[in-house]
């Protein structure tokens, strides 16, 4: 037997699930029984009901939002290093300044941060939502945090003021995409579509045909009569892509796209993680109550 045999073997002795993030190596895709974006991924941790442990391959926040929404499961992480640096960049020391430097504004945190800093916001967005949440609050002026290139395209989206917190939060993976390297792969490819992540910079929107989260991606190239992609998003995503729609051609925007935190997750630890029931991820209260409502809250929109 495998390991990939092992592990499909173990989850149904344990009664766990694997929820598996888009950007997971192909392998961690493909025993997933579940693989989706950040908004789908604690989702579907919020309905699940039936399995008592919850493998979360992904990285810290999108565990700790799993643990929060469904505090009955075991979640486990299959690797402690997992952990988005993006969202260590944003602090409740910083989240305190800002507030006492603005005290009327509201205070919208991508799912990208740490349970810590969502319990001190008014709601939460994803980059598959972060316009219809900024759009559904009554003010024209609003604290964002921590992508400062997702706050610039919802700020564009929506006209509305975004202030964001820290100053410059952003993803060293998205950072990497270059549109001159897109202006050369069109050349090669002169009908292919470009799809960006709002993560990416300003310059890189500029140059998209389709600016969405993963899972918007993936729903966008099935539907779309393109037959050639040009891809700015983690290189995982590529897996998914061209399993889905076999018959298209999906081109990473820049070959060095990879998040190493995410691809920290190997079946090895995964196997190791189900089999041992570590890494256990815990919210304490109160801080789980108040990121929970700002998570409700963001459910509630749709
Ligand atoms: P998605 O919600 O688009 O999957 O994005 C999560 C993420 O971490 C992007 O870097
Ligand atoms: Fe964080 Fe960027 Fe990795 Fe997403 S791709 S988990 S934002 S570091």
């Amino acid at each position: 037997m495998n390991l990939a045999e092992k592990i499909v073997k173990l989850k149904k002795e344990k009664n766990a699930i694997i929820l598996a993030h888009n950007y997971q190596r192909p392998e961690i895709q493909d025993i997933a029984d579940y693989v989706g974006d950040s908004i789908e991924l604690s989702r579907k941790a919020m309905e699940e009901e039936k399995a008592e442990i919850i493998v979360f391959a992904a990285v810290d926040f999108m565990a700790e939002s799993a643990v929060i929404l469904n505090p009955d499961k075991k979640v486990l992480l299959p690797s402690l290093g997992a952990r988005c640096p993006m969202a260590q960049m944003l602090t409740v020391d910083e989240i305190k300044r800002c507030k006492a430097l603005y005290p009327n504004l509201p205070l919208v945190l991508y799912v990208n941060t740490l349970a810590a800093a969502k319990a001190y916001c008014d709601i939460c967005c994803t980059s598959a939502n972060a316009v219809e949440v900024i759009e559904s609050i009554n003010a024209e002026t609003v604290l964002f945090g921590p992508d400062h290139n997702l706050a610039e395209y919802v700020q564009e989206k929506t006209g509305k003021t975004i202030i964001p917190i820290p100053e410059r939060g952003f993803c060293p993976t998205h950072l990497l995409f270059q549109p001159e390297e897109v202006h050369v792969l069109r050349m090669q490819y002169p009908d292919a579509v470009v799809m960006v992540h709002p993560e990416c910079t300003a310059e890189m929107r500029n140059v998209a045909d389709f600016v969405g989260s993963t899972s918007q991606m993936c729903r966008f190239a099935k539907e779309s009569n393109a037959k050639t992609f040009i891809v700015a998003t983690e290189e995982g995503l590529l897996h998914r892509l061209r399993k889905e729609n076999p018959q298209k051609r999906f081109v990473l925007a820049y070959e060095g796209a990879v998040c190493p935190n995410m691809k920290l997750n190997t079946l090895e630890r995964l196997y190791m993680a189900l089999k041992e029931e570590k890494h256990v991820v815990t919210v304490p209260e109160p801080i789980a109550s108040k990121a929970r409502r700002a998570l409700e809250r963001m459910f509630e929109l749709k």
